[in-house]
């Protein structure tokens, strides 16, 4: 089974759009999969709650319960377990982190965000744990060249020497419904963002082993 946290300090960057997202993909695929829903608001429980017992599962817990959840899901056959967390990334944030074979940080091209990302890093690199920084609610690029803000986003994340996911996920209204609907991208008839999401979701689940050494 793999692990992933969904982390950010800073709010609305995409945690829980991007965790039912992947956990969507995964589900399609045909794996076992679990969202852990550790933001008290519940927002991925909401979100995949139109869809009932079409899967995935979820299951809201707390930062005490999160190892025996996992522990559960690992016995239970699941192949991929989602942590998502509330922003901030407080002492349950923390354990996200610990529990986790990756943390995915969610990040979009602002200034906010940006300084938000640095703390995450710092934070996962503290508990020496893998991460991998994905750039969220992006502009798409223009003629093929990335607008001023997604260029000035991966230079300044470039500096912090982590891995960045390959795949920069765009603004797209088709994650707002998905929100609302429970279907993914691939359901809701997108092809461009479910290519993306795939992409991501390969990447992230065979993540180079360097990418996960480097937590040394
Ligand atoms: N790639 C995207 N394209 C368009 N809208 C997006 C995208 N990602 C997220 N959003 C929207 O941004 C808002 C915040 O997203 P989401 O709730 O996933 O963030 P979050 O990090 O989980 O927030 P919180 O910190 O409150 O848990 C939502 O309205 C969502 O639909
Ligand atoms: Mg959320």
């Amino acid at each position: 089974m793999f692990t992933i946290a969904l982390i950010a300090r800073k709010g609305g960057s995409g945690k829980t759009t991007l965790g039912v997202q992947l956990a969507l993909a995964a589900h399609l695929r045909g794996l076992h999969v679990l969202i852990a829903d550790l933001d008290p608001q519940r927002s991925a429980i909401e979100a995949l709650r139109p869809r009932q017992a079409l899967g995935p599962q979820t299951v809201a817990t707390t930062g005490l319960k999160l190892a025996g959840l996992q522990m559960e899901a690992l016995s239970q056959g699941c192949d991929l377990m989602l942590i998502d967390t509330a922003a901030g990334v407080a002492e349950d944030g923390a354990k996200a982190i610990v529990l986790a074979d990756l943390s995915l940080i969610v990040v979009r091209p602002t200034y906010l965000d940006l300084a938000a990302a640095i703390e995450s890093v710092l934070m996962v690199r503290r508990l020496h744990k893998p991460l991998l920084l994905v750039l969220n609610q992006a502009p798409a690029p223009r003629d093929g060249v990335e607008a001023p803000a997604v260029r000035r986003a991966l230079k300044a994340l470039s500096v912090l020497k982590q891995p960045i996911a390959p795949t920069i996920i765009r603004a797209r209204q088709v994650y707002q419904s998905s929100l609302e609907t429970g279907r993914g991208a691939e359901e809701a008839g997108h092809p461009i963002a479910a290519q993306d999401i795939a992409e991501l979701l390969a990447f992230v689940r065979h993540a180079p082993a360097e990418t996960r050494r480097r937590a040394g």
